[in-house]
């Protein structure tokens, strides 16, 4: 597609190939895009200090990548062909990686795994599946970093994917697919 016009690099995700939670944000923003590597400012941080601090986990255990592997120009909302262009990738590493839950970081990552236009507010917290993994949508970190308030709940839904993983229960009913 045309980012690659305006792209200093691919941002195509970082983590561990086996990991069982797959993270997946909406595109690389500035420092993602110097970097080369995904989720690395400020939002990045703050996204690192939950799976960390929160879920007791590291970084490196787990997968983070987003649906567009260029930055969009400004960081402006993708445009769906930029989208239909990508996806095959993420489709792709989804099929290699086969996490056993994805979470949907924001609005445009929730709305388009789940294939639905319902607001987040009302998707945070449900769940759905893409290419037939459990899928929770939950707020994003960069809207975390405006509405600090909102972290408590988004930590939620991460500390009930950690004790879905290991009581090895399945998740609960899908309201999305
Ligand atoms: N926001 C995203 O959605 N993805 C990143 O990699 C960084 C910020």
């Amino acid at each position: 597609c045309g980012l690659c016009a305006g792209r200093t690099q691919i941002v195509f995700g970082d983590g561990n190939p086996d990991a069982k939670i797959l993270f997946v944000g909406e595109g690389p923003g500035e420092q993602e895009d110097l970097r080369g590597l995904p989720f690395v400012g400020r939002a990045g941080e703050l996204l690192t200090q939950m799976i960390e601090k929160g879920m007791g986990l590291s970084r490196s255990e787990v997968y983070i990548c987003n649906i567009l592997k260029c930055r969009p120009p400004g960081n402006r909302n993708p445009e769906p062909g930029e989208i239909a262009c990508c996806e095959p990738y993420l489709h792709k590493q989804i099929d290699i990686l086969r996490p056993r839950i994805i979470v949907a970081l924001g609005k445009f990552a929730a709305q388009w795994l789940l294939a639905t236009q319902t607001p987040i507010g009302k998707l945070r917290g449900k769940f759905g599946r893409y290419r037939g993994i459990p899928t929770l949508a939950t707020y994003h970190p960069a809207y975390l970093l405006r509405s600090p308030g909102q972290k408590r709940i988004v930590m939620d839904d991460l500390l009930r994917i950690k004790a879905i993983l290991e009581g090895e229960t399945e998740p609960p009913v899908e309201i999305y697919s």
